[in-house]
């Protein structure tokens, strides 16, 4: 992995396990200041999952696996059948943090499937047993990023303009991204481009996490507002269009940060290819279609007022999906860790990752 680790030493690890502790970076605190908080409950886990202290499809699997660790730490001394009840409980109550990211239910069925082929004497040992998935998990992530990005390189030609949205890059996983994985393995390369990232309204990951950890990597990027996006495509300034995805769905309808879809019908308007970099723990053939992915209403709160202060009429509603659903008949490719997948997608996708063998 020592395309990756470069750029992962000039970044804050988003999740990490030390010392039988489980350290998260604080993401509502960036730009401004890198804060790192180790989590001493279950429920603190499942707030930061929720309030999006840590966020991102991978990175909120990878968080959730520790974060069973931790839930289970006081029961490690009583019985195995105890502990066993444990997991269920910490669990279902953990997969309730956020729905839209099937990363999270995918991390916790497979903490349960070792759990339930582990036949242990004691709770310790068990303790032990998921504790080594969590790591694994950990440890694929970076791998499944670092695949994204040797395959989807290729997409980002010399002197090309791309454009993303929400935060896809090393900030919403543990290795080096989703969508910024190609860049930042084209920019390790030397290839020259720039970035156009969209702040990406209620909650700004494009313009706090995004754009600050492209910065800190050296690559060309310029912030635009989400209503910039039309403008800038008109202008001929971007050739690809590259965003990550928090579940794809069978058919390849992918749900990703709320705009996305308008990026896609803009992009289909100029001709720009879309493509949607996600690893195999995003997939979800148990989606048929997009309109099975369960999407996430948050606080009307985020909408009605800007960085804490009101900026609304007292009184008002605002609606506040956080994802939508971009149809597979505008995505040009889906870049997997394995190799970039084109349409038709119920084919390629089950034809790549067999139903069972990426679960
Ligand atoms: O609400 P967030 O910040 O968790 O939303 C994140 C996104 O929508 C990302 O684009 C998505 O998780 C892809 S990251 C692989």
């Amino acid at each position: 992995m020592s395309e990756a680790a470069g750029i992962l030493a000039r970044l804050p690890r988003t999740v990490e396990w030390r010392d039988g502790d489980l350290y998260l970076l604080d993401q509502t605190r960036l730009p401004h200041e890198v804060v790192i908080e180790r989590q001493d409950s279950a429920g603190q886990v499942f707030a930061a999952i929720r309030t999006l202290k840590v966020r991102g499809a991978p990175a909120i699997g990878v968080a959730a696996a520790y974060g069973l660790c931790v839930a289970l730490r006081p029961f490690r001394s009583g019985t195995v059948a105890a502990f066993r009840d444990a997991i269920d409980a910490e669990a279902t109550s953990l997969e309730a943090a956020r729905p839209t990211a099937v990363n999270l239910a995918w991390a916790l069925r497979r903490m349960r499937a070792r759990a339930v082929n582990t036949k242990s004497t004691t709770a310790a040992d068990l303790f032990d047993a998921l504790l080594d998935e969590a790591l694994h998990i950990h440890d694929e992530d970076q791998r499944l990023c670092l695949g994204i990005g040797l395959a989807g390189a290729g997409l980002i030609a010399a002197g090309s303009g791309v454009l993303t949205h929400c935060n896809a890059g090393a900030l919403c996983a543990t290795g080096i991204g989703t969508a910024t994985a190609p860049m930042y393995i084209a920019h390790e390369r030397g290839v020259p481009f720039r970035v156009y990232a969209d702040e990406t309204r209620p909650l700004l990951q494009g313009a706090r996490l995004t754009a600050w950890e492209l910065q800190r990597a050296g690559i060309d990027v310029t912030l635009i507002t989400d209503s910039m996006a039309a403008s800038t495509m008109g202008a001929g300034l971007v050739d690809v269009v590259i965003t990550g995805a928090d579940r794809v769905a069978r058919n390849g309808d992918a749900a990703n940060k709320v705009g996305t879809l308008g990026l896609a019908i803009l992009a289909r308007h100029f001709g720009i290819p879309l493509y949607i970099a996600a690893p195999s723990s995003t997939l979800d053939f148990d989606c048929l279609t997009g309109a099975d992915i369960p999407i996430e209403h948050r606080a009307p709160e985020e909408v009605l007022e800007f960085g804490g202060v009101r900026t609304a009429p007292a009184g008002l509603k605002a609606r506040n999906p956080a994802f939508d659903v971009t149809p597979h008949a505008f995505i040009a490719g889906i870049v997997t860790e394995r190799g970039i997948v084109r349409p038709p997608f119920d084919v390629s996708l089950s034809a790549l990752f067999g139903r069972d063998d990426h679960a």
